[in-house]
């Protein structure tokens, strides 16, 4: 069981509690795979997605999730909500508990908006992306997505490639991927790369061949065009030639070895077409694992709110 109210990041989480996650996640991969798509796990439970910044992958994939297990579920639609009148992230926060609420699933420009709303709720609250600081729901579906391949995690050389400085998607991984004894190899335009990072356990490769050289798994981070100033590299085609992944480059990869993208997916950009869509990408199959993974958080927050009421 998750011995946690809330699930915020990785940074804070054991590698016991990310196995069952994933472990959870097989499971809901395998009912999913009967064909049903209802059922009482989380009958008389209610979810709320309250997402600041725009999404598809993370905002539908939790409300499907969450009505799948049988919850009831409403997405508030932050740009008609009172948000707008200037309510507080708190008192939004606590009008929600009021509706006894047992689910916040929150996405929010600012890093540790979901930290202080779970201080502020009874509801478990649910990290759907906070600024730069943690996208965990995202780095467990690549995980996931990464272990069905291979059937492990340990011992695994994963290369993360692009805008890391602006990336929630690249620390939650580094932390999730190193915690399970993954090797974890990056490459980005110096301007891209956060402080400090290596301090982390990151390796800092020189060139994209040195990151990608004998890796099992490929990543490639969108630019995060909304969180930057300009300036950080010439233009996107100059991107493109010096910075993204194409089949030239994966010829240094290990044979068999599998592309991830958390998406949306600039084409031409982060990966060309032919990488996106040719036969090593597991990017449609990582929306399924996200399906999967955001069905086993909920079921196991669940398990630990009515083991802790
Ligand atoms: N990967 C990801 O978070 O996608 P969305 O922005 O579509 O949710």
């Amino acid at each position: 069981m998750l011995k946690r109210k809330d699930l915020l990041g990785l940074k804070d989480c054991s590698a016991e509690e990310i196995t069952e996650i994933l472990d959870g996640a097989a499971e809901a991969e395998k009912f999913l795979s009967t064909g049903y798509k209802s059922c009482e796990t989380l009958k008389g439970k209610a979810l709320v997605t309250l997402f600041y910044e725009n999404s598809t992958r993370t905002r539908t994939s939790f409300e499907l999730a969450g009505k799948y297990l049988g919850a009831s579920e409403v997405n508030i639609s932050v740009a008609t909500s009172s948000v707008q009148k200037g309510e507080t992230l708190i008192d939004t926060g606590k009008t929600l508990d009021a509706m006894k609420i047992d689910f916040i699933v929150i996405r929010h420009p600012m890093a540790g908006a979901p930290k202080l709303l779970a201080e502020n709720v009874n509801a478990s609250v649910i990290n759907g992306g906070d600024g730069m600081h943690e996208h965990p729901t995202q780095a467990l579906l690549d995980m996931y997505t990464i272990r069905k391949v291979y059937g492990k995690i340990s011992g695994l050389k994963i290369a993360i490639l692009g805008d890391l400085k602006h990336s929630r998607v690249a620390m939650s991984n580094l932390f999730g991927l190193k915690k399970l004894g993954a090797e974890v190899y990056m490459y980005a335009p110096s301007t891209m790369i956060p402080k400090e990072i290596e301090k982390l356990g990151a390796h800092i490769a020189k060139s994209r061949e040195e990151a990608i050289d004998g890796a099992d798994a490929v990543m490639g981070l969108r630019i995060q065009l909304e969180r930057q100033h300009g300036g950080l590299f010439p233009s996107l085609s100059e991107y493109a030639k010096f910075y993204g992944v194409n089949d030239a480059l994966l010829k240094y990869a290990k044979k068999g070895a599998v592309v991830l993208h958390p998406g949306p997916v600039n084409r031409g950009v982060e990966l060309t077409p032919q990488v996106i869509d040719g036969e090593k990408s597991k990017i449609l199959e990582q929306v399924t694992g996200g399906l999967c993974v955001r069905m086993s958080v909920l079921k196991l927050l669940s398990e630990y709110r009515e083991a802790n009421a």
